[in-house]
C-alpha cells in the first residue's frame, strides 16, 4: 500500500443500513461544506450492490432536501459495458436509485459510455471529459472531492481487479481492462486518479470480505494482488466503513 497520506480510519457498523447511514451523513456533510465555500462537490459513485442503500438514502428525507443537488457534480468511478438500462449498469443502478428522485441538473451527471463498441474509444471518450470538466492540461490529475469505492471478495475495486495491467498505469486518467473475472472489459478510473481525491470512503459489507479486508488493511505483503491496497490518496483521508461481518477478522 503506498506509504503516503494520513492513515486510514475504520468505522464498524453494525449492519449494511448502519454502513449507509454513516456514509450518507459524510456525503451531505461534505457537500454542504463545499457549497458554502462556494464551489461544486464533485464525486465518483462506486458500481456494485453495496452503494444501493446509500443511493436510496440520499434520496429521501432529510438528505435530498438537505444536500445542494445543483451544487454536486456526479462521475463514476467504472462502469460495465452495457447500456444504462441494463440491470447490470453502475449508472443505471443510480439513476434508478437516486438520480431520478432527487433534482439534480441533467447536466450535472456525467455517466461512463460504456457501451460504446470499442471499449478504448469509451475511456478515451470519458478521459477527455474529466479533462474537460476539470480544465487542465496533460499532465495534471483530477481531484474528486469524494471517490466512492467498494472491495470486491478478491481485493479489486473499481475495475481494477488482480493482476491487471491497469493497477500499473500511470498516465492515463481511464483504462479499459479485458477482466477475466468476469468475463468482459471494464471501463475505470485509474490508481493515479483514485489516489489524488481529497476523501476516498471504502463502503464494504458481508463475511465474504472479512478475510480480503484484514489482509488489506492489516497484512504487511506488499504484493499488488490485492488492488483495494494500492488505494491511498496523497493528500487525502480513506474511509473505510465496514460491518461488524466484513469487520469479523480484524485485530483492532
Ligand atoms: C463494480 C464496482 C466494484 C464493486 C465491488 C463490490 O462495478 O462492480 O465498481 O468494484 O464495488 O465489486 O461489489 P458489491 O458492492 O456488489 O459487493
Amino acid at each position: 500500500m503506498p506509504t503516503s497520506g494520513p492513515d486510514p480510519v475504520v468505522r464498524v457498523f453494525d449492519d449494511p443500513a448502519g454502513v449507509a447511514r454513516a456514509a450518507a451523513e459524510e456525503f451531505e456533510r461534505r457537500a454542504l461544506r463545499k457549497a458554502e465555500s462556494g464551489g461544486d462537490f464533485i464525486v465518483a459513485l462506486s458500481g456494485g450492490s453495496t452503494p444501493k442503500r446509500l443511493y436510496a438514502l440520499l434520496a429521501e428525507p432529510p438528505y435530498a432536501d438537505t444536500i445542494p443537488w445543483e451544487r454536486v457534480q456526479l462521475f463514476w468511478g467504472d462502469e460495465r459495458p452495457v447500456a444504462p438500462e441494463h440491470p447490470e449498469s453502475n449508472y443505471g443502478a443510480a439513476r434508478g436509485a437516486l438520480l431520478s428522485r432527487v433534482p439534480i441538473p441533467p447536466g450535472n451527471v456525467h455517466r461512463i459510455p460504456a457501451e460504446q463498441p470499442d471499449p478504448e474509444t469509451a475511456a478515451s471518450s470519458y478521459e477527455a471529459t474529466l479533462r474537460s470538466f476539470f480544465e487542465f492540461g496533460p499532465d495534471v490529475l483530477p481531484r474528486f472531492d469524494l471517490i466512492l469505492l467498494g472491495m470486491g471478495a478478491d481485493g479489486h475495486t473499481a475495475s481494477l481487479f488482480p493482476g491487471s495491467e491497469a493497477l500499473r498505469e500511470e498516465r492515463r486518467l481511464v483504462v479499459a481492462p479485458w477482466v477475466e473475472a468476469v468475463g468482459s472489459h471494464r471501463v475505470s478510473l485509474t490508481c493515479p486518479v483514485l489516489n489524488n481525491a481529497a476523501c476516498i470512503v471504502f463502503l464494504v459489507t458481508g463475511a465474504e470480505k472479512a478475510e480480503t479486508l484484514r489482509r488489506v488493511l492489516e497484512s504487511d505483503d506488499a504484493g499488488t494482488e490485492l488492488p483495494a491496497r494500492l488505494i491511498r490518496p496523497r493528500g487525502g483521508e480513506l474511509l473505510w466503513f465496514v460491518d461488524r461481518a466484513a469487520a469479523a477478522r480484524l485485530s483492532g
